[in-house]
């Protein structure tokens, strides 16, 4: 994917494209080098949040990669930890974590279950996570302006913390949303009731993203919510008619409020970039490239597509009440009864909610060039604003 560079040497044709089309503006630039990455959002981006004040996500979770428990609902690295490596730059620290963590090119402030509301519920409750989007954008603003505080004095806060001109160049990146979506069907709200509260979660989404372009964020990388019509957990808990599955084996009605909430999502960003003149927004559809995925499974090399890898019996191998890693004692002998399957590497859903190590890693593959973005460009060049059109 690295052309870039090599049409850069010759800058006659590249003036020539220029001045052809808008879009080879993108050809024209140069990479932008991200400092720093700042990432807000759910268990699909969590690197330890949720672990660290609630307790560690348990084994077989990072078996893959890590081969110990790495704060991850997942057998190994997640999407945004391929942005990391792409980067070149370390794993993210959660923000909630005060053990080993090192900020110096980033942190995370996404927990897993986290919604872009706050909850009405507890986590004890209902699963969610205290941690919602305007929590994780106030841990932002006081990590930013107390960041430079500490790093002033020098030393190891020189060494852990970022610059503060690292705010303006860092890429933030955002994958938020599902948890809004599937907290009202676990309410027992039908799908249009859902689909009421939709325009007040995308409108609390913009005001965040707005904030930390106040506080000087400006390049954002956004993804849209995946299709959690696919995933065990919202079809085996959550019932609708035989009819109401598609092909794949995926529940329509979810999958069409997740599409719904996108529409409004790709609404949201073409009116922030209106109102922020100096940002640049990528719109990243997870949603298609997840689908795609799942509805043709074998094609791309995975054996399983809808049923967890880690888990405990039933049609999908999910089970609500015994999750993966659960562990029960027989005779004074612990027997993990939430157990993964042989190689998580065939297989797309690792635990009934969340993706394999080697799904997230094809999804990662699919839109790291930009193929599925809004506008279509790479990663490492979603520094550069594109005009309005
Ligand atoms: C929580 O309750 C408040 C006050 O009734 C309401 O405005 C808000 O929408 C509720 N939040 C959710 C996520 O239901
Ligand atoms: C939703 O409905 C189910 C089945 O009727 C019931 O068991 C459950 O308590 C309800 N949940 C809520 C949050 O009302
Ligand atoms: C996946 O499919 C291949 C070919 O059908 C088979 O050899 C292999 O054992 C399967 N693996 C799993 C994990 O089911």
């Amino acid at each position: 994917m690295e052309v870039y560079p090599s049409l850069f040497t010759l800058p006659i044709f590249v003036f020539l494209i220029i001045s052809w089309s808008p879009l080879c503006l993108v050809v024209a630039t140069s990479p932008c080098h991200f400092p720093a990455i700042f990432n807000f959002g759910d268990s699909n981006s969590d690197t330890g949040g949720l672990s660290a004040v609630f307790g560690q996500a348990p084994p077989p979770h990072g078996e893959s990669f890590f081969h110990h428990p790495a704060g991850r609902y997942c057998d190994g690295r997640l999407i945004v930890d391929f942005f990391a490596e792409k980067l070149g730059l370390p794993y993210l620290s959660a923000y909630l974590d005060s053990v080993g963590s090192n900020f110096r090119h980033g942190a995370n402030f996404a927990t897993a279950g986290s919604t872009i509301r706050p909850q009405n519920t507890t986590l004890r409750q209902s699963g969610f996570s205290p941690i919602s989007l305007d929590v994780q954008w106030n841990e932002f603003y006081d990590f930013h302006r107390r960041s430079q505080i500490f790093r002033s004095k020098g030393g190891i806060y020189k060494e852990l913390l970022p610059k503060a001109s690292d705010f303006s160049r860092a890429l933030y990146t955002f994958d938020i949303g599902q948890n809004d979506l599937t907290s009202g069907y676990f309410l027992n709200m039908s799908a249009n009731e859902v689909r009421a509260y939709v325009p007040d979660v995308l409108n609390q989404f913009k005001n965040i993203v707005s904030y930390v372009y106040g506080q000087g964020g400006r390049n954002f990388w956004i993804h849209n919510t995946g299709p959690f019509g696919c995933l065990p957990y919202v079809i085996d808990r959550i019932p609708i008619s035989k009819a109401e599955f598609d092909k794949v084996g995926c529940g329509t009605p979810f999958n069409e409020v997740a599409q719904y909430f996108n529409r409004g999502l790709k609404e949201v960003v073409a009116q922030l970039r209106k109102e922020l003149p100096h940002a640049a927004i990528t719109y990243v559809d997870v949603y298609t490239v997840k689908y795609n995925l799942i509805s043709r499974a074998r094609t791309h090399g995975f054996n399983e597509s809808l049923r967890a890898c880690c888990g405990h019996g039933g049609k999908y191998n999910y089970n609500k009440n015994i999750g993966c890693g659960r562990k029960i004692t027989v005779r004074g002998k612990q027997i993990m009864i939430g157990k993964p399957c042989k190689d998580p590497s065939r297989w797309i859903n690792w635990d009934g909610v969340h993706y394999t190590q080697a799904a997230n890693e094809w999804v990662f593959e699919q839109i790291v060039d930009g193929s599925f973005s809004d506008p279509p460009i790479p990663l490492k060049m979603a520094c550069h604003r594109q005009p309005l059109s």
